[in-house]
């Protein structure tokens, strides 16, 4: 049979931070796994990824670190790039879009619309920040969500919702650069006139895809085009990016949503460059399958804007499907990068290591598919605890250290077949289709829940034929038995490739059952792939020696979730419910990781200018009263006089003082902070603290004696 080709693309990553669950759930560990199983079906697979290094993330990171875009970019790029290799996502190719390859194919692209007449070029008004002397493109603006409200909405795109945006839809909007109000300013750009592909878009997505496409991306698609297609503006008054490569274009760049996701093109060429392949078979050739996997805050720019900008272009193959995620929440709050609300998949090594399968499998099981969903600590525990190690682990390790026991690692000679064995083997040669099944229609969590199956289907056959008593009794029969539970694992090595990749490798290992086309080194041909597992002949002959085992998974301890939680515990109290020893919201660098006591390692923060300092209003104040705060473990409600007034501030000393031992007490206050509410009592202030190296929070005493209430501290 010849193979099928396919183009499998994940979306290419922000380079603004690392990489964490919510990211591998929604769209990389599915695509892996499809990815992964084509191959072993013997298809045509170039599977394509790559860092998305452009876009307003990268400047705004790169202005708070202090650093060059440039340095963002790289420094991202290669944590990213070890992750996804750490977790065995198997691209076939991840580029950046910083590389020359992707500037050159991008500009290409660009000046060929260009040239065919496929932009509008028009001055418009574009929001501006006068303070900042710079235009607001996308991230640089938040305002309100036209469509749903939402108050923290981009200039390009509501997260909230989903909406494509145009700055200038926003309500209220705010410069993310200085706080300011933008003003309305003219500048040229080039626009993608969607309207005129909305007759394309209604018969190649409405009509050809109602019934294949997930009905999420369907709807969306649907509610879009209904809503009435307008022209998108796909360049940006930026200086980072790539250059706009047409007269009059100086000093701007394309638009990161229109390099982006040509971004899948160039790093197919760089592929195909190394691997002696055409790259416009996998782009230009009509039989070749086109398949992007995203979340689906993405679905709009894969299936409306990306496929106008093909069409337009004229020579490329549109999508076949876009099985776009929802969202993946963590311990029933959402997933978010500035906030620190995730579990870093870094981290997650340091405290799991070579336990990369385990997560697989949890996100597997819970993925986003239909719905958002939830990752909590105590089902990842539970997944491994009672799935991986009690069902698939405890298979395996009774084959293994059966066939040794009994027959020295050599696979026994099966005798005649009873109804119960003819069974089984018939039920173990239906499940390759099965698995393959839901695959086939994207649906992750079916098709490995019918892996574990295979391995449920192992341990009862075993628990029933028992051979550990017939042993003593029935050499034959314990042959035979032992000869099928052998089948089942040679399987549950190839089945499981897609989903467990480390632990298939390991298994393949111990039956002695080369690699796969899916190994690094593919040097030798696999003795197993999934479609012998249909076949009517033995997976692995008798007289095949296996090595002796080891455990292909282990206990995850309570303590070990215990420590999961308490970390969240303390992002939890250092987001919003500790007010005084933390920095002003905005101010943290959530992605670097804080330590543990004194703060002596917290790199130090961008540098300020004399005039942000002078915004600042401390004064010397005196703590008049404390008082707990119900129903709140960690909060002492103050009064505080700070020369000024008596006001009330909030701050999170519970834990560290008695309320009667801090009345009296000079403390420094910042007086002009924005009030907010904290557990219903509005808080005008912060109480300036240190913690010590032993994680004691102290006050910012002033030297108080001499020093009245309201004095100005500079
Ligand atoms: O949402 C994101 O993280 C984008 N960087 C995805 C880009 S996908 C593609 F088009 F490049
Ligand atoms: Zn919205």
């Amino acid at each position: 049979m010849t193979p099928q080709r396919y183009t499998l693309t994940a979306a290419l990553p922000y380079t603004n931070g690392p990489i964490h669950i919510g990211h591998l759930a929604g769209v990389y560990v599915p695509a892996d796994i499809y990815a992964r199983y084509l191959r072993l079906t013997g298809q045509d697979v170039a599977f394509i990824c790559g860092s998305d290094e452009h876009g307003v993330a990268i400047s705004i990171k790169a202005k708070k670190e202090g650093i060059t875009p440039q340095e963002v970019v790289d420094k991202y790029h290669k944590m990213i790039k070890d992750s996804f290799a750490e977790f065995g996502i198997s691209f076939d190719n991840y580029s950046r879009t910083s590389a020359k390859i992707h500037h050159d194919t991008a500009s290409e692209f660009f000046k060929k619309l260009y040239d065919k007449g496929d932009f509008i070029e028009e001055v418009t008004e574009q929001l501006y920040d006068p303070e900042a002397d710079q235009y607001l493109a996308d991230r640089f603006v938040v305002g309100t969500c036209p469509k749903c409200g939402h108050d923290e909405a981009y200039g390009d795109q509501c997260e909230n919702c989903g909406s494509s945006l145009n700055a200038t839809d926003l309500i209220d909007p705010k410069s993310t650069i200085s706080g300011a109000k933008p003003v309305l300013k003219e500048t040229k750009h080039w626009f993608l006139p969607l309207d005129r592909y909305e007759d394309f878009l209604r018969d190649w997505i409405l009509k050809s895809h109602k019934k294949d496409w997930k009905s999420n991306v369907y709807g969306q698609c649907k509610s879009w085009i209904d809503e009435g297609l307008r022209a998108r503006a796909v360049t940006r008054d930026l200086d980072w990016g790539i250059p706009v490569p047409v007269p009059g274009g100086e000093g701007k760049v394309l638009y990161v949503w229109f390099d982006a996701p040509i971004g899948y093109i160039s790093s197919t060429k760089e592929w195909a460059e190394r691997e002696g392949k055409n790259w416009e078979d996998y782009w230009k050739k009509d039989d070749t399958k086109l398949v992007h996997f995203i979340g689906k805050d993405n679905i709009v720019f894969h299936c409306i804007i990306f496929p106008s900008m093909l069409k337009a272009e004229g020579s490329y193959i549109l999508p076949e499907n876009v099985p776009a995620n929802e969202f993946l929440n963590l311990e029933g709050r959402k997933l978010s990068t500035s906030k620190n609300w995730a579990v870093w998949l870094h981290e997650y090594l340091e405290d799991f290591p070579g336990q990369q399968d385990v997560l697989r499998y949890a996100l597997t099981a819970n993925a986003p598919e239909t719905k958002d969903n939830d990752f909590t600590w105590k089902d990842f525990q539970a997944r491994n605890n009672n799935e991986l190690v009690a069902i698939f682990g405890n298979f395996i390790n009774r084959v293994v250290v059966l066939t040794d026991k009994y027959y020295n690692g050599l696979v026994p000679e099966a005798g005649e077949l009873n109804e119960e064995d003819q069974k089984t083997l018939d039920e173990l040669r239906a499940y390759p289709a099965v698995i393959a099944s839901s695959l086939e229609r994207y649906r992750f969590r079916e098709s490995q829940n019918e892996l574990m199956n295979v391995a449920r289907l192992g341990n009862k056959y075993l628990a029933d034929a028992e051979p550990w008593k017939t042993v003593k009794t029935d050499e034959n029969r314990t042959k035979t038995v032992m000869n099928l539970a052998l089948q089942i694992a040679a399987s549950l090595a190839v089945l499981s490739e897609p989903f467990l990749p480390f632990t298939s490798a390991k298994l393949r290992e111990m039956l002695n059952i080369t690699a796969g086309p899916n190994a690094e080194s593919t040097d030798t041909v696999a003795q197993l792939q999934w479609d012998d597992l249909s076949e009517q002949k033995p997976y692995v002959k008798a007289g095949h020696k296996i090595e002796k085992g080891t455990l292909l998974f282990s206990k995850i301890e309570d303590e070990q979730i215990e420590k999961q939680l308490e970390k969240l515990e303390k992002t939890k109290m250092e987001n919003k419910e500790i007010p005084s020893p933390q920095p002003p919201k905005g101010e943290q660098n959530k992605s670097e990781k804080t330590p543990p006591s004194g703060g002596g390692g917290t790199p130090q923060k961008e540098i300020i200018q004399y005039e942000d300092f002078t915004k600042l209003d401390m004064r010397v104040g005196t703590i008049l009263e404390a008082e707990k705060m119900p129903k709140a473990d960690k909060l002492l409600v103050l009064k505080v006089d700070t020369g000024i007034d008596v006001r009330t501030i909030v701050s999170g000393l519970a834990e560290h003082y008695a309320p009667e031992d801090i009345v009296g007490k000079k403390v420094t206050v910042l007086v002009n902070l924005a009030p907010r509410k904290l557990r219903g009592t509005e808080s005008e202030g912060m109480i300036l603290m240190a913690t010590t190296a032993e994680g004691k929070v102290i006050f910012l005493n002033p030297d108080v004696e001499n020093v009245e209430n309201g004095a100005g501290i500079s």
